[in-house]
């Protein structure tokens, strides 16, 4: 088992549904994923989604849960919303790789830098960027990239997400049993779990 965290301060970034998607992506491939809640918010309600989800709001359920699976296949999804410094110290001390989901922003971009600033001095040995809802025209690209990312380096920046709206049935109860989600939502989870994948074996 691995496990990644998806972190960050910033609200809105993209955290859980970077997690839901790096968790289907790991479906697709016959890997068996678990996702584990861990923000303030109350969890959703799931329904024959191909990966397991938990309620780990509560650290002893979390840690119990990574406990449990340490010896199994499959990656494990940890959504770790919010600002605790507390938290930056398990991460560091428990995940295999913490990846930071920046939408191109300013202050996201700010923000992103200090949380991972923070994650190295709490000791995390692996801490990468994700830019999410990255445009897809390519003059905004140019845009966002020189106005906004270039203060990222590249080294540290694992790959590109585009907007995609159907993103966000992922982060919503299933009111009815899951079914296969459009295939663009397929293929940035897929694409997502190749990032991750890639990055835990290196
Ligand atoms: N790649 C994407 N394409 C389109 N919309 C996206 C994408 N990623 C995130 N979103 C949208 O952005 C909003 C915030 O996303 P999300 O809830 O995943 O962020 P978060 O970092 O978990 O926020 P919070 O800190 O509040 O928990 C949602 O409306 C979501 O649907
Ligand atoms: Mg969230």
């Amino acid at each position: 088992m691995k496990a990644v965290a998806i972190v960050g301060k910033r609200g809105g970034s993209g955290k859980t549904s970077v997690s839901h998607l790096a968790a289907l992506g790991a479906a697709w491939k016959m890997t068996p994923a678990y996702f584990m809640h861990t923000d303030d918010r109350d969890p959703i309600e799931v329904s024959g989604r191909p990966y397991a989800y938990y309620d780990a709001r509560n650290p002893e359920t979390l840690a119990t849960l990574m406990g449990a699976a340490v010896n199994k296949d499959g990656l494990c999804v940890i959504d770790g919303g919010g600002n605790r410094p507390e938290f930056d110290k398990w991460i560091a001390d428990c995940v295999d790789l913490a990846i930071i989901p920046v939408s191109p922003d300013p202050e996201d971009v700010r923000e992103a830098l200090q949380h991972y600033e923070r994650l190295v001095k709490a000791g995390a040995v692996k801490v990468k960027y994700l830019i999410n809802k990255y445009p897809s025209s390519k003059v905004e690209r140019g845009y966002v990239d020189t106005a906004f990312l270039c203060d990222i380096p590249a080294k540290d920046i694992i790959g590109y997400l585009p907007m995609v709206a159907a993103v966000r049935t992922l982060r919503a109860s299933d009111t009815e049993k899951f079914k296969t989600p459009p295939s663009k939502v397929n293929k940035v989870a897929r694409q997502t779990y190749d990032l991750i994948n890639k990055e835990l074996g290196a």
